[in-house]
């Protein structure tokens, strides 16, 4: 299949306001494509009407303002697309533990709700997942694949792993085709500035460019697989083909047979595929804008959930989607710190 498979196709992106939903609304409709988001704002998290600067009051985007919770708005957005991408979530480990019900009611509900909506539409749209790393939690085995046992250490990663289940048994039971990313941690524009509960690598960014101090936990030499956020879109873009493949069965992958080979269902990992010690990129960007470092001791909060070393194995990725990350962790850097000495208010 090649072409551009979303030309003046109709794509809704759940949680589209935020950092990786509203890249995506950029690039999808630079592909020609309608795009409708739905995002609820929530203060928390990364929702952002400055995201769409270029797109909103544009033809062929649209803006509702909803939670994914609310079946009858998600059914109605549903109803009129080829493609639904699910980002929207409850995006932060440790508000998981502190708010568990949230995250229950956010990432698994709210999926189900736009499963359902999916399920139900008559267009069969094709159904791609933001899953995460956090679903394989502590790995058992480094680099983690796709067949890694999933082992996830917080409620986050409990129900994101319950999220992509659903996913499957919509594939299994109702043949949508489902394809779900289990993404490493991204950095980039358009995330929030505000916390530093996710998204650590652009937190350390805000701070250094306020000259505030970046604070690392203990010795910092835990491995982490960084992925600049263009790439992360790319694997977005190429997954929705993919979904489109599996809707007329004509591949199967690796890691469909999870769910029996027949199945419209398929993981891929989604990381640059490097383990680098999180000290060293928090010491790189505290350079880049002249700030400091501090160690300090892990908060009981964070060091219990904490994963240890994660690198993503890409071997899945590159076969069936043909993607790998190729953007340098510097050429990101670089690509952000621009970025956010423009714009850094707009994200506070
Ligand atoms: N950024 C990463 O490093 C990363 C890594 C792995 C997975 N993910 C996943 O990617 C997705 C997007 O994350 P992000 O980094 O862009 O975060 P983000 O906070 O920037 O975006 C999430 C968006 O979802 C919206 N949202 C939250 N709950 C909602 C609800 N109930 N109804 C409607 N909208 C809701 C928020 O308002 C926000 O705009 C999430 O599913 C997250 O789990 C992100």
């Amino acid at each position: 299949m090649s072409g551009n498979c979303y030309e003046k196709k109709h794509v809704l992106i759940t949680g589209g306001a935020g950092f990786l939903g509203s890249n995506l609304a950029h690039a999808l409709r630079a592909q020609n494509a309608t795009v409708t988001v739905v995002d609820n704002f929530h203060p928390d998290y990364g929702g952002n009407e400055f995201n769409f600067t270029g797109l909103m009051g544009s033809t062929g985007f649209n803006l509702e303002k909803g939670n994914v919770t609310n079946q009858k708005l998600v059914c109605e957005l549903a109803a009129e697309v080829d493609f639904v991408f699910h980002l929207a979530a409850q995006c932060s480990h440790v508000d998981s533990m502190s708010n568990p019900l949230l995250d229950l009611d956010f990432n698994c509900r709210g999926t189900l709700a736009v499963l359902e909506a999916v399920r139900l539409s008559p267009r069969k749209p094709v159904y791609v997942y933001a899953g995460t790393r956090a679903i394989i939690g502590a790995p058992l085995q480094l680099p983690a694949t796709e067949s890694t046992l999933p082992n996830p250490v917080d409620i986050y990663g409990v129900n994101k792993l319950a999220a992509e289940h659903y996913g499957s048994v919509y594939a299994r039971v109702y043949r949508v085709p489902v394809v779900s990313l289990r993404i490493t941690n991204c950095f980039g524009p358009r995330h929030q500035m505000k916390s530093g509960k996710y998204g650590i690598l652009n937190w350390f960014v805000s701070l250094a460019l306020q000259g505030k101090p970046i604070k690392v936990f203990g010795t910092g030499e835990q491995l982490r697989d960084y992925l600049f956020v263009d790439d992360a879109i790319e694997a977005f873009l190429k997954a929705g083909r993919f979904g489109l493949q599996l809707k007329g069965q004509e591949v199967t992958c690796p890691k469909a047979q999870l769910a029996g080979t027949k199945n419209p269902f398929a993981v891929f990992n989604v990381g640059s595929g490097k383990g680098i010690p999180f000290v060293s990129i928090a010491q790189k960007i505290a350079e880049k804008a002249g700030s400091k470092l501090e160690q300090v001791a892990w908060p009981a909060d964070r060091e219990s959930i904490e994963t240890g070393d994660f690198i993503s194995d890409g071997t899945t990725t590159q076969a069936g989607l043909g993607w790998c990350a190729s953007t340098s962790l510097d050429q990101g850097l670089e690509k952000t710190f621009a970025f956010y000495r423009e714009h850094l208010k707009k994200y506070l």
